[in-house]
């Protein structure tokens, strides 16, 4: 008999979960309201991505309160689409993990009403630090473009399951577009730390969006930009520089964030030769915590196919087990 959880199973385990919430206040399960759930500073404590190793000093620890009030150093257009935004806020930056991410206000006035869920791009510990790295889109992402030096950002996190890496990997292979390119930066610089040899291949529109790259470079990692405007970053030339790489270096695991084709690419590519991979992905969100169940999508797991929340048991997923759209 399937153990595979089904959209009634899900939304069941929801209505369990809002009326517990409803009746004693608690953090929501993320396992169906069994009551076997971390706490929310216990959830802090185990940061990892599901199933696989702890990334040695890269989790969390914290049981300071998830709400947190940033201090904007400074928001900075850096492209034609892109906006870099630093706050002080140290223990945010302490508590959170590679892949994880911040669930922010974006307007004090209730505009949009919805926060805005953004991964974390850069973290400074030492200098108490957060930083991401945005798309500007919408209602949301414009209001937070008008953030000044000395504004307040009323953020909650840090949120989800981030990346998980192996002290025994000798190196890993980034590859990142869009939002990933934000997304996978942590990932770099925690890897650096470790002795993990990092290439990571950065695709964009045009070289111009490719803000990630300093970074990743001043990270230790080996970095080729790919761009539609160049013709090098379609599925054939991509399969074509991914087999050189993982024929070329020893690379012991994969992590992709931003792109759909890319992650089915690295999805296939991965299966063929054996090799692990995650991938961080990307859902339109409601609460960003778990309770409203508009973030769930279908995983491939050993059991079968399941529904899991992307705020609550990812963001971050074994890479062979997301299921393609
Ligand atoms: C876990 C996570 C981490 C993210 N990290 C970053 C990041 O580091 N940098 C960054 O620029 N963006 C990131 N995003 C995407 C970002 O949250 C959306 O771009 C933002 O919410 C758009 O808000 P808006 O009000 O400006 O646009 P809206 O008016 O809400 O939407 C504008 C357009 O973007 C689409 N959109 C909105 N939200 C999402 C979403 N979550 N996924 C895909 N498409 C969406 C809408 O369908 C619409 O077409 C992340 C999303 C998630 C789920
Ligand atoms: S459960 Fe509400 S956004 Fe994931």
């Amino acid at each position: 008999m399937s153990t595979a959880r089904s959209m009634d199973d899900v939304r069941n385990a929801a209505m369990r979960e809002l009326s517990a919430r409803a009746v004693n206040g608690s953090e929501p399960s993320a396992t169906g309201g069994t009551g076997e759930e971390a706490s929310v500073s216990d959830r802090l404590a185990v940061s990892g991505a599901p199933g696989g190793p702890m990334a040695a000093g890269e989790s969390g620890g914290s049981s300071e309160s998830l709400a947190q009030i940033g201090g904007v150093l400074f928001n900075r257009q850096v492209s034609t689409r892109y906006w870099h935004l630093a706050v002080s806020a140290p223990a945010a930056a302490a508590a959170c993990a590679p892949g994880q991410f911040f669930y922010l206000r974006c307007g004090d006035d209730g505009e949009p009403l919805l926060r805005r869920p953004m991964s974390v791009y850069q973290m400074h510990r030492g200098r108490g630090e957060l930083h991401f790295l945005y798309a500007v889109k919408g209602a949301g992402t414009t209001r937070l473009a008008q953030l000044r030096t000395g504004d307040s950002l009323d953020m909650v996190g840090p949120l989800g399951h981030g990346f998980t890496l192996d002290p025994d990997w000798r190196g890993v292979l980034l590859v990142a577009r869009g939002v990933g390119l934000a997304t996978l930066g942590p990932v770099a610089a925690a890897a650096n730390r470790m002795g993990i040899r990092v290439t990571a291949v950065l695709s964009a529109q045009t070289a111009r969006d490719v803000l990630s790259e300093s970074y990743m470079r001043s990270c230790g990692a080996r970095t080729l930009v790919v761009t539609d405007d160049t013709g090098t970053s379609g599925v054939p030339a991509m399969r074509e520089l991914v087999a050189g790489i993982l024929a070329s270096e020893p690379i012991d695991a994969l992590f992709t964030c931003g792109s759909q084709r890319l992650t089915a690419l690295l999805q296939e590519m991965a299966a063929e030769r054996g090799l692990p991979g995650q991938a961080a992905l990307e859902e339109p969100m409601g609460c960003g915590l778990g309770v409203c169940y508009c973030c769930v999508r279908p995983f491939a797991r050993e059991e079968g196919i399941e529904h899991l929340r992307v705020c609550r048991d990812g963001p971050v997923f074994p890479l062979a087990e997301v299921i393609m759209r």
